[in-house]
């Protein structure tokens, strides 16, 4: 159940992210065009999910969760990046992205795609200097390490490969698992995971979260699928619709929007029933569950 307390913590985080990424921003010696389309999307107004699941996994397992604020940073940045290049003409040709003109609609293609790469790669320059009296170097590879698996072949880059394959053709449900789990659950599961490793959480409750963060990560592109269909674009901030004219596989696509609307039910009841054998302080996390059941953007 969503409460004042949840209410406070999300804005606390926000700020406390936002100010962040506005200062590695700001501290890069490069070209000013290039930091202000990297600047334009990180500060869109994403609701910053990812940063949430990480902060929210740290304060379930015991540890401060403002410690992860670079460590989220680094993540959204991979996220942001992952959405320029979605967006760009040669992927889902999209013109409107978090309420506002799409990167390469303000800063043209190549602009939007250099924004992309640099973020990219700042994330990982932000993980490799991480203060080193608060984390171990232990810590920091195995940060690292499981963010460039879910980043890239192996997860979100080879699902948006997946999707783009699987346009306009009949895919079955094992197939469209893969493109979701891919897309979109990589890079959500790699917060809790990565909440796992600054907490040091032990291998049996890292197993949990895995569990915990599939099904998740299935329930978050499900809906994403189901809001492209019904969805308010002003409330989504992006177009409505785009799925269809791209021919993509999606959920609603493939089972109808009621079959759909069940596969997200199911997800959000396994992802729940982890979360009770987790037990701990949970209630940040059956909140941000709760809130990716029935968002509307
Ligand atoms: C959009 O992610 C792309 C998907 C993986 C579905 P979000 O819905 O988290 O986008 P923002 O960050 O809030 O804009
Ligand atoms: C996006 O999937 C997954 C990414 C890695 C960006 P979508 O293409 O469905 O995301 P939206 O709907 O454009 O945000
Ligand atoms: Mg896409
Ligand atoms: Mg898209
Ligand atoms: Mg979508």
């Amino acid at each position: 159940m969503r409460s004042l307390e949840f209410d406070q913590f999300a804005l606390t985080a926000k700020n406390l992210l936002e100010t962040e990424l506005t200062t590695m921003v700001e501290e890069l010696d490069g070209p000013p065009i290039l930091k202000e389309a990297m600047e334009y999307s990180l500060q869109a107004g994403g609701k910053r999910i990812r940063p949430l699941l990480l902060f929210a996994t740290m304060d379930t397992l015991g540890a401060d969760w403002k410690l992860g604020v670079k460590v989220a940073a680094a993540i959204e940045m991979i996220h942001t990046y992952s959405l320029i290049h979605d967006d760009l003409p040669s992927m889902d040709d999209d013109d409107l992205r978090r309420g506002k003109p799409t990167n390469h609609k303000v800063f043209g293609e190549a602009i939007a795609i250099l924004a992309g790469d640099a973020l990219l790669t700042q994330s990982f320059r932000v993980l490799s200097t991480l203060d080193s009296a608060i984390f171990t170097d232990r810590q920091k590879l195995d940060i690292i390490s499981c963010l460039s698996q879910s980043a890239g072949a192996e997860g979100m880059v080879g699902g948006q490969v997946a999707d783009l394959l699987g346009e306009d053709k009949q895919v079955s449900l094992e197939e469209l698992e893969y493109i979701h789990t891919h897309k979109t659950g990589k890079l959500l599961a790699v917060c809790a995971e990565a909440g796992c490793i600054l907490a040091d959480a032990k291998k049996e409750i890292r197993d949990l979260f895995r569990s915990f963060s599939h099904h998740l990560g299935l329930a978050f592109q499900i809906r994403d699928d189901i809001l492209d269909q019904i969805g308010d674009e002003k409330m989504i901030g992006k177009p409505v619709g785009s799925d269809v004219s791209n021919k993509k596989s999606t959920y609603p696509a493939l089972l109808t929007l009621t079959g759909a609307e069940e596969k997200l039910s199911y997800h959000i009841h396994a992802a729940k029933a982890t979360l009770q054998k987790i037990g701990g302080k949970s209630l940040y996390l059956d909140t941000i569950t709760e809130l990716i059941a029935t968002r509307n953007y």
